[in-house]
């Protein structure tokens, strides 16, 4: 018996999000929840003849409540997306809160359930989530998830078109720092080495840098109508998938997510705290408390963090992280602060 809940369920990653929940065998009540046409996608989600119960709820008549009430797994694509010219954290004016108030009702109606992180600017809203739920003393680093797989999915993607012999399904490119930016680090040296060896210096940067800027080409593409939604579903249900097989006790599921690590009892998390923050960060900058980084899956959610893959990057991707850390410091910081303010 498992209720996913998608807060956001009517935008443009809500609604393929929702169908490939409506498909998966696992989950046996689906809550739909969104500030408008949640109905509608409801009604509409509700005829497809899969077993999976259907609820949607705006907010009138304690909506959230119901939405979020027993739920097991709660994904978060709610918020505004961007525009072309505009940057991540730009919609932090706007994302901020909306995340804060979904936080405060995840705290009081599911403090139990996983929680998985779309909304921009992840770097600074899981982050935001993470002091709701400690303020409310519900907070479970392991069951917390800033969803950061669309790069993972970008790196397969871009390092197959370079591959000669290889689909991108071959690949499984891990993915390091934050999500955004220059945040965001592939580490193809560890994950695709053979395609990786045999690239010119250039062509390895322009590789990364793909990576870390392929947002921009989707809200180039798409002129003003928004930001990536279909790959991004796809991506927020290929970890919410891979831990409900966890959850249902599928072993030795690795996948890479933005998880807090100072503090935190995880298996791995000391040791990824330490390595970031006394080797890959400026001393006078305050401290990196998430970062992007391979987790093994289990029914308790984040298991065990794979920090060692910190200590074998190669040079060049050892001086990337370290870019990566300044300015994850400052937008963690930003998150944290922001609750702490209010
Ligand atoms: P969208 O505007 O199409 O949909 C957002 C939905 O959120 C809308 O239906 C809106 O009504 C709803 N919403 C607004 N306030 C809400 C609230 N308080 N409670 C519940 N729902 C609320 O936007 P989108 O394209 O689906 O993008 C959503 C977010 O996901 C953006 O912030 C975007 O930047 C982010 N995003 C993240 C990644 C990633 O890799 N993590 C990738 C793509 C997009
Ligand atoms: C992405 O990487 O596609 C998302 O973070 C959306 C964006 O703003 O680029």
């Amino acid at each position: 018996m498992v209720k996913v809940t998608v807060c956001g369920a009517a935008g443009g990653i809500g609604q393929p999000l929702s169908l490939m929940f409506k498909l998966n065998p696992y989950v046996t009540t689906l809550a739909l929840y969104d500030v408008v046409n949640v109905p509608g996608v409801g009604k509409d989600l509700s005829h497809i003849d899969t077993d999976t119960k259907l609820e949607s709820y705006l907010p009138e008549n304690d909506g959230l409540e119901k939405a979020l009430t027993g739920s097991d797994l709660v994904i978060i694509p709610a918020g505004v997306p961007r525009k072309p010219g505009m940057t991540r954290d730009d919609l932090f004016a706007i994302n901020a809160g909306i995340i804060r108030d979904l936080a405060n009702g995840i705290a009081q109606f599911a403090p139990s359930a996983f929680v998985l992180v779309i909304s921009n600017p992840v770097n600074s809203t899981v982050p935001i989530v993470a002091e709701i739920l400690k303020k409310n003393n519900v907070f479970n680093p392991q069951k917390l998830f800033g969803v950061t797989t669309l790069d993972c999915v970008r790196a397969n993607t871009f390092v197959a078109e370079l591959s000669k012999d290889k689909e991108a399904s071959a690949f499984d490119t891990r993915v390091l720092g934050g999500h955004s930016g220059e945040t965001i680090v592939p580490v193809f040296s560890q994950s695709a080495p053979e395609v990786y060896k045999e690239l010119s210096d250039e062509q390895k940067a322009a590789l990364v840098h793909r990576v870390q800027f392929g947002g921009d080409e989707v809200v180039k593409a798409k002129n003003g109508a928004g930001s990536a939604t279909l790959s991004m579903a796809y991506a927020g249900y290929k970890l919410g998938h891979a831990l409900l097989a966890a959850i249902n006790d599928t072993p030795n599921i690795i996948e890479s997510t933005f998880v807090y690590l100072k503090d935190s009892k995880i298996k791995g998390a000391a040791e990824a705290f330490k390595y970031i923050n006394e080797k890959l960060k400026d001393s006078d900058s305050s401290d990196v408390d998430f970062f992007a980084l391979p987790v093994v899956l289990s029914s308790n959610g984040i298991e065990e963090i794979k920090w060692d893959i910190l200590e074998k990057v190669d040079a060049k991707e050892t001086e990337l992280l370290k870019i990566a850390t300044g300015q994850l410091s400052k937008n963690i910081a930003k998150g944290t602060a922001f609750i702490a303010g209010n």
